[in-house]
């Protein structure tokens, strides 16, 4: 075959030069046509659309097209021409056809037929070549670049945080833990606990359940920094909104207070929706068409709204009228009790029909290191809340002070003196600061349109579940 530079379809596709000849080199998606001729639709990943080739049975022969087939990879030579059926500008006319790997159709599991998630879920070591999961991987990867952007653009510094660690950040025991101590043979000391001074960092350590704590040491220097990396929780909740390992976006800002970092979490989830109206339309309008209807009618809503700052206090009073007016919640609502999904649904849904940042939280509820308020009872913490996801974003302004947060760290079972070096901060120059985490995949969850956070990434990890 001649040797020509393989040209993208998303370019070939966009292209005006009709009569060269061009290679493209690709997946088929079907093939179909009559005795005289052949139509074979190809996709590379570059872009949701397919590009047509045309193809001359006699030829190639009806034997040497067969086994070209949904699945197999194929090179195509040909002549770029202007389409002559609809929707589609170019199409190719094949010189030259090369077959590099077939995909026998009784063994593939990706036929024409639409497949269920849960189906695709199974094989997902094939899915991103469906039209709805080559969709969601690029705009994956758009996010991930407008979420850089974003922060490049403003002057702050990506740190990275490590992802192993002994520290416990959320304090909430969901740490993987990370040993290579001999499990079939553990030595433990007279109280019947285990020697860890043997393992590997002499110590327990396990897998992070988020940057924050690094992220602060890095933004009491480097003024403004983000983290950007996989995060590990080992909660046993089967949610459609739960990983055990997905990846969250931490600001960390010097000198910002409560309300500054409301408004950098709005500017941030605002340019991240606009970024993907703008690099990924395609791939949005097809998740539009066939997965979501309401896809871009919510995206370009969210973007109009002032999102609305309530505090837990008020909120708690909302949800407390509806249930007195016969709305029924399967979790009680009380001043004090930590909000389910449903209850920040009901905020956001049904009474504001607007994302709401939700203020100043019980400080039981809430983890050690949030600023305390003057009334004793809450803490300066955040919660971004959206329609469909519920919580997309927690954070909030830091407890500068050494004394009190050593008190709250110690009143909520914290071990200070494994975090010394956080506890430093707040001796040396020490400052008001705040930040925030976003999880990525609910980012996606609310771009993508997808109703299960298992979809929104390549390789879902959930209990009982690492396959790929
Ligand atoms: O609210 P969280 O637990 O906050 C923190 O970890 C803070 N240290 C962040 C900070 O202030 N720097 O988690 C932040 C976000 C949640 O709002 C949610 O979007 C996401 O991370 N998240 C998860 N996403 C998928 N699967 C899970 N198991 C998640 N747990 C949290
Ligand atoms: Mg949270």
């Amino acid at each position: 075959m001649e040797a020509i530079k393989r040209t993208k379809i998303v370019d070939v596709l966009k292209s005006k030069a009709f009569g060269t000849t061009v290679n493209v080199k690709g997946w088929v998606r079907t093939r179909r046509g009559s005795k005289q001729v052949n139509f074979i639709t190809l996709n590379d990943g570059s872009t949701i659309h397919n590009v047509q080739i045309v193809v001359d049975v006699e030829t190639w022969g009806e034997e040497f097209l067969k086994p070209i087939t949904t699945g197999a990879c194929i090179s195509v030579n040909g002549i770029l021409v202007e389409s002559q059926g609809q929707g589609q500008e170019a199409e190719i006319q094949a010189r030259e056809i090369q077959l590099y790997g077939t995909a026998d159709s009784s063994a593939y599991p990706l036929q024409k037929k639409g497949h269920s998630f849960e189906f695709l879920r199974e094989i997902a070591h094939l899915r991103p070549r469906t039209n709805t999961f080559g969709a969601i991987f690029r705009i994956r990867h758009h996010m991930a670049i407008a979420i850089h952007t974003f922060f490049h653009d403003r002057g702050f510094f990506y740190v990275h945080t490590p992802v192993i660690t002994a520290s416990d950040c959320e304090g909430a025991g969901q740490m993987f833990q990370v040993t290579t101590l001999n499990l079939y043979d553990l030595k433990k000391n007279e109280k019947g606990a285990i020697d860890y001074s043997t393992d590997f960092f002499g110590k327990q350590a396990g897998l992070t359940v988020s940057g924050q704590l690094e992220g602060e040491l890095a933004a009491m220097a480097l003024g403004a920094i983000y983290t950007f990396g996989p995060t590990f929780r080992a909660e046993n909740s089967n949610t459609p909104r739960h990983l055990a390992e997905f990846w969250m976006v931490e600001p960390e800002v010097a000198f910002n207070e409560i309300a500054d970092n409301m408004q950098l979490a709005e500017d941030f989830i605002k340019y991240c929706i606009q970024w993907a109206l703008d690099h990924c339309m395609d791939d949005i309008q097809f998740l539009n068409k066939m997965v979501d209807k309401e896809l871009i009618e919510r995206l370009n809503f969210v973007l109009k709204q002032d999102f609305i700052r309530l505090p837990y206090t008020e909120g708690i009073k909302i949800l407390e009228e509806a249930v007195a007016n016969g709305h029924t919640f399967e979790y009680p609502v009380f001043w004090g009790a930590d909000l389910a999904s449903e209850h920040e649904r009901y905020l956001v849904e049904n009474h504001f029909k607007c994302p709401v940042i939700l203020t100043d939280y019980p400080k039981e509820i809430k983890s050690f290191y949030m600023k305390q308020n003057d009334d004793g009872k809450t803490v300066r913490a955040m919660d971004v809340l959206f329609p469909k996801i519920g919580e997309i974003i927690g954070g909030s302004q830091r407890e500068e002070d050494f004394e009190k947060l050593s008190l709250h760290a110690k009143e909520m079972g914290v071990p200070t003196k494994d975090i010394w070096w956080y506890l430093d901060t707040r001796r040396f120059g020490t400052a008001p600061h705040a930040g925030f985490g976003l999880g990525f995949e609910r980012l996606l969850l609310f771009v993508t349109g997808m109703a299960n956070i298992r979809d929104v990434i390549p390789f879902p990890r959930t209990p009982n579940n690492c396959e790929f």
